[in-house]
Formats: structure tokens, sequence, C-alpha cells
């Protein structure tokens, strides 16, 4: 394995120093820069700085493969040393087994012409002079489509798209007839076979398969079953057994019962058609990715837990069964219909309704109370209420300060 990504890497390099090269660092610009100072200002040495953003490309010369460059022309601003003014230049590089140089002679300032404008990229060459201000040669007319690239190597050397292994054409039909290119692929020939809902192309880009997730991203943990179905994500998972339970077998369920009824992944079999390119509608398969499980977790130990079953806060299972049937105090059983999760707190339903029965009996009490109070009152003042005028009432409330 390790040799093969030696091999792998090795050959990469060998491409790629061969072949042309990716735009420059700021670095590889700093570089190039020394020798067409000394040309253009004098035999100094130079330690060139490149202003960070601040440059800007004018031609790129496709090279053989997608995003690189046979030659470049390009504004940069730099102070030539430390401390000296910055400026601005326009100047080529050209790229020589991987390494990019600078070109000298073309250190000059830059017509105001080509400042700002995007870079012309259905260039063969770079230089001054070509095609005026743009430093391009332009590809051949025939080029001028798809990326308005040419290869580099000649006005009529074409690279309209680039196929999946980086590598210039004409066309995509060469890599097989279902690939396609376009701007919004930037060029590149890319599978475009359309498949129906839940099926997806082959890594051939010849076939639509269906996408079994059991097979791509087993989502059933801890050793459940995956059953997948036709369309997108629908699976379910077969927790039976495992000690977990939810969708996908992720949540612990602490049980002395299931443990012993647990299958061993060693018997388990596969269920699954071999056939990857049928449509099946339902595929079983029994996942092993989880050989062993933690047994202390499940040893069954009665001093774990003082309840009946070890779901947390469960005051009663049922029976043979992982699942509460009954949660202890301020707990319910959750949406999983297994454990308890607690309960939505002291102000539930039934509290708020025994409150309003409390309140509504004493406002009763209270009414029926002065009902009474009042009817024994007038019974017991009758009479003499109705013939006392208001000014003798008085005079018999005051009758007490009097004596
Ligand atoms: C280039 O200039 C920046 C700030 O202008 C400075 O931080 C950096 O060290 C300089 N790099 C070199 C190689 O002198
Ligand atoms: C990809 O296929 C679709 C549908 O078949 C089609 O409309 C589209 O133009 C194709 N894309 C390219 C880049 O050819
Ligand atoms: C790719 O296509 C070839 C024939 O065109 C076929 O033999 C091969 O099995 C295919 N590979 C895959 C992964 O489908
Ligand atoms: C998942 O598959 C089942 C069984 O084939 C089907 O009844 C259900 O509608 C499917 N669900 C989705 C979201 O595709
Ligand atoms: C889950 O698997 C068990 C055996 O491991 C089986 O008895 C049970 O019927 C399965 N449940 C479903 C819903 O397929
Ligand atoms: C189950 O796994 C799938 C895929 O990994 C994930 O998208 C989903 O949110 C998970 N569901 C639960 C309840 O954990």
């Amino acid at each position: 394995m390790m040799k093969l990504l030696v091999i792998v890497v090795s050959l990469f390099f060998t491409f790629a120093t061969s072949q042309h090269c990716p735009l420059p660092t700021i670095a590889e610009i700093e570089s190039a820069l020394p020798p067409l100072l000394v040309e253009s200002d004098g035999s100094q040495s130079y330690s060139p700085n490149v202003t960070e953003g601040s440059v800007q490309y004018v031609c790129q010369a496709q090279g053989d493969t997608i995003n690189t460059y046979e030659a470049i022309a390009l504004i940069a601003t730099f102070t030539p040393n430390p401390g000296e003014p910055e400026q601005t230049r326009i100047f080529d590089m050209e790229c020589s087994s991987g390494t990019w140089t600078g070109r000298t002679g073309s250190l000059d300032p830059p017509p105001a012409s080509v400042v700002g404008v995007p870079p012309k990229t259905n260039c063969y060459r770079c230089r001054e002079g070509f095609g005026g201000d743009t430093r391009c040669r332009a590809c051949d007319s025939a080029c001028n489509t798809g990326l308005e690239r040419c290869t580099g190597s000649g006005s009529g050397d074409c690279c309209l798209v680039f196929l999946p292994n980086g590598d210039c054409s004409d066309d995509c039909s060469s890599f097989g007839v279902d690939y396609a290119a376009s701007e919004d692929t930037d060029y590149k020939c890319i599978c475009n076979l359309t498949c129906a809902l839940g099926h997806s192309p082959n890594s051939n880009c010849t076939e639509c398969i269906f996408n079994d997730i059991c097979d791509i991203s087993n989502p059933c943990l801890n050793g459940g079953e995956c059953t997948s179905f036709s369309g997108m994500n629908n699976y379910t998972c077969n927790c039976t057994g495992t000690g977990y339970h939810g969708m996908n077998c992720s949540d612990i369920t602490y049980s002395t019962s299931s443990i012993q009824g647990m299958p061993q992944p060693s018997s388990v079999t596969s269920t699954r058609p071999t056939s990857s390119s049928s449509v099946v509608s339902t595929t079983t398969r029994i996942m092993t990715s989880f050989p062993t499980r933690p047994s202390s977790i499940f040893s069954p130990s009665p001093s774990f837990s003082p309840s009946p079953c070890r779901a947390d806060n469960c005051g009663e299972c049922e029976p043979d069964s992982v699942c509460c049937v009954q949660c202890n105090d301020g707990y319910k059983i959750d949406q999983d219909g297994c454990s308890c999760a607690i309960s939505d707190g002291p102000f539930d339903a039934t509290l708020i309704i025994v409150i309003i029965a409390i309140v509504i009996g004493l406002l009763l009490l209270l009414i029926i109370g002065g009902i009474i109070a009042f009817t024994v009152y007038s019974y017991a003042t009758k009479g003499k209420r109705k013939t006392f005028p208001l000014k003798e009432k008085i005079g018999w409330q005051k009758k007490p300060q009097i004596v």
C-alpha cells in the first residue's frame, strides 16, 4: 500500500515537473525578478518584495493540462530592495520543466490600456508586441470557442475542453459518450448521465446504479441490521439484540434481557443480492463492523440499578423487553417508546387544571357562605330595618358612645 502510494506520488511529480506550471506564487515571482532588474537597472544585487495582492495577469498561455500555463505576462508592484520605493511593472514569465523564470528585457511600465483588464486566455504566446498592448498572440479563430485556449505549441492547437484526467481535448466523446462539458463545468468533461431518483452513475459513467445507502455509508451503528429501500436515504435499522435503540441504533439501552438474545456477528449471513446494477426495491444486509461489544456494560449485574430494568429512570419494563412501560416520577416515555425522558416540568396540564379547580371551588364556597350569612342576617333584623328611618338608624348606632 505504502509502496503504491510512493510510486503514485513520484509518478505525479515526474509528470508535473515535465509539464507546464500552475500560476506562480509570490515567492516565485520575487525570484524571477532580479535578472530582469539587473538587465534593466544596472548590475546590482536585488532582493525584491512583491506587494501582496498587486499581481494582475495580462496574458495566460495555456499549458498541456488544466490550470497549467507555459507562459504568462503580468503586472506587479514591488520594492527592488527593502526600503526602496515601490514600482509597478509589466513583465513576462515562462515555464520550463516546471520552473518559472523571468523573460529578460520585458520589464516595462504597464501601458494604461491593460491595467485592470481581465486576462487574455486565448493566447499561445505572451510576448511584448503581439496583438498590441495585450501581449497575447491569440489562437486561430477555430479555437475561439469553449475555453478559448490553445495548448501553447501552435496557434491552431486548440484546447476546447479538459478531459477528466486534466488533458486538453477538442471534445469529450473520446472519454465516454455520456461525458459533457460546458461553461458551468469550467470546460471540464464530467459525467452527464441522468439517472432516476435514488440512482447515480457508476464510476464508468456507463450506467445508473441503485444508491444502496447500506453499502455507501452504513448508517446503522453498533451492529444494527440495515435495510435499504428505493428512494434517497430510505433505510431502516433493526436494532434487535444490539443493546441499542433509535433510528440508527445509536442510543444505548441498559437491559439484562436483551443481552442473552444478542446474535453473534459470526453467525450473520448476507442476504443481499450480488448484482449491483439491478434495481432492487429492498436489499437487506447485516453489517458486521462491530464484531465485539464491551461486555462489561452488558454483564447482568443486579447491583447495577435497583429498578427492575436498567433503562434510566424506568420503574417497570415490558416483560422480556428493554422497553419501559412505566417511568419514575417526573419522567415520561420518550418518543422512541422505549426509554424515559424528563417530563415537561411542574407546569404540566394536569397541575394547571387542579389549580383552576381549587380556585373555582374556593370561589363557590365564598359565594354560598355569603348568601347564607346574608339570609340569616336579614331574617334576624327583619321588621326593625323596615321601620327605621336613616336618622334613627344613625342614632341607634351612636348609642353606645352616649352611654
Ligand atoms: C515584504 O514586505 C512586507 C511588508 O511590506 C514585510 O512584512 C516582509 O517581511 C517583506 N518580505 C521580504 C522577503 O522582505
Ligand atoms: C447534460 O444532460 C442534460 C440532460 O440530458 C442536458 O440538458 C445538458 O445539456 C447536458 N449538459 C451538457 C454540458 O451537455
Ligand atoms: C466500465 O466499463 C467497462 C466496459 O465499458 C466494464 O467492463 C467495466 O466493468 C465497467 N466498470 C465499472 C466499475 O462499472
Ligand atoms: C421508503 O421505502 C418504503 C418501502 O418501499 C416506501 O413505502 C416509502 O415511501 C419510502 N420513503 C421514501 C421517503 O422514499
Ligand atoms: C429484527 O431482527 C430480528 C432478529 O434479529 C427479527 O426477529 C425481527 O423480526 C426483525 N425486525 C424487523 C422489523 O425486521
Ligand atoms: C441517523 O444517521 C443518519 C446518517 O448518518 C443521520 O443523517 C441521521 O440524522 C441520524 N439520525 C439519528 C436520529 O441519529
